[in-house]
């Protein structure tokens, strides 16, 4: 069943381990995700970014989203709009039948240009409003990441600020809340040594207890996969992602959901370079989407060990949008 994510950021939030969101563009990466989940046994968000749902003409990734929870029923699945711009995109959204959005109302419908504080609650408050009725999970952003992926984000860096974080999610009436606490998106997210602001979190997080919090731009960027990429031809040179130690270090603290789609990128590219490179007689993309496939499955799953993600499956009760709608009443 799609669920809405509100149930499984809950039960994370509680039980002290965070759900991994995995951007997802095509069939294979669904697929490797849910590998992953399967074995694992842990619930799972699969998200669409705007150019995602651009690319794959929006029905085609909805209805392999939606074959994801068919195909593994054990698994408690919610597919998730990223960065959504506007209400109008979240309109879009739910009418694919998606179960959670998030408006990212920290920049405007460009997603260039930073919001003011007023425009991000107007904006956040309206999606609110229209999807809770509904039983669909909102997530809301306050602060601004670093970096620029794919036209997403201002470049510049405005760390969230705690006391703001309380007044935002009374005015909106968020569930989940992304905060800007020394992350970015993409593989270049720290020129020297990776460094969070825990202090902040930690300070979010005993002001509002109840709230899970969302780390977007959370790609560890292992050198070892960037390594390969680099091996077979590719240009990486000072990528750097979030250690997965730093990861573990907020996830008592509230954050309950991290981001991940650069280190998903990196590792099928590095393994489609190694056949072609290797075995550059081949020419059927099944002979390099399946290693890609399988390597993603493989770093997913340890993603999913290392978040604490993985076993929680079962302990989740699965709802349905309908169901969900009483938590709003
Ligand atoms: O936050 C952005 C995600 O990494 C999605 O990136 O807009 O290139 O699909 P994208
Ligand atoms: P990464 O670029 O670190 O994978 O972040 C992804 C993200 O935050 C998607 O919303
Ligand atoms: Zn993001």
């Amino acid at each position: 069943m799609l669920v809405p994510s509100k149930i499984l950021l809950d039960h994370a939030l509680k039980n002290k381990y965070c759900v991994g969101a995995f951007n997802v563009n095509n069939m294979e990466q669904i697929q490797a995700i849910m590998q992953a989940a399967s074995e694992t046994l842990s619930p799972v968000i699969v998200q669409a970014s705007r150019g995602a749902l651009k690319y794959s003409k929006m029905i085609y990734l909805q209805k392999l989203m939606e074959a994801a929870s068919i195909d593994n029923p054990e698994i408690p699945v919610t597919i998730h709009l990223d960065h959504g711009n506007s209400l109008a995109t979240v309109k879009e959204a739910v009418a694919l039948k998606f179960t959670s959005v998030m408006i990212d109302g920290s920049l405007d419908e460009t997603g260039k240009i930073p919001n003011t504080y007023e425009q991000n609650v107007a904006v956040t408050k309206s999606v609110v409003e229209y999807c809770h009725p509904l039983g669909i999970t909102v997530e809301g952003e306050l602060g601004t990441l670093g970096g620029i992926e794919d036209g997403v984000g201002s470049g510049k860096v405005q760390l969230t600020d705690p006391d703001q974080a309380v007044q935002f999610v009374k005015e909106t009436g968020v569930d989940s809340l992304a905060v800007a606490i020394g992350t970015s998106h993409g593989a270049y997210k720290f020129k020297v040594a990776p460094k969070l602001a825990l202090d902040i979190v930690k300070t979010i997080h005993e002001k509002l207890p109840n709230l899970a919090l969302v780390m977007h731009g959370s790609s560890s960027v292992p050198e070892e996969l960037v390594a390969i990429v680099n091996k077979y031809g590719g240009k990486m040179p000072n990528a750097k992602g979030v250690p997965l130690d730093q990861i573990q270090s907020v996830i008592p603290h509230g954050v309950a959901k991290v981001n991940v789609d650069t280190d998903g990128r990196i590792t099928m590219t590095g393994a489609i370079r190694k056949v072609f490179v290797e075995q550059p007689e081949k020419f059927d993309p099944r002979d390099y989407l399946k290693p890609a496939r399988e390597a993603l499955a493989k770093m997913i799953a340890e993603r999913m060990k290392a978040f604490g993600t993985a076993g929680h499956a079962k302990e989740i009760k699965q709802i349905s949008l309908e169901e969900a709608k009483k938590f709003y009443e």
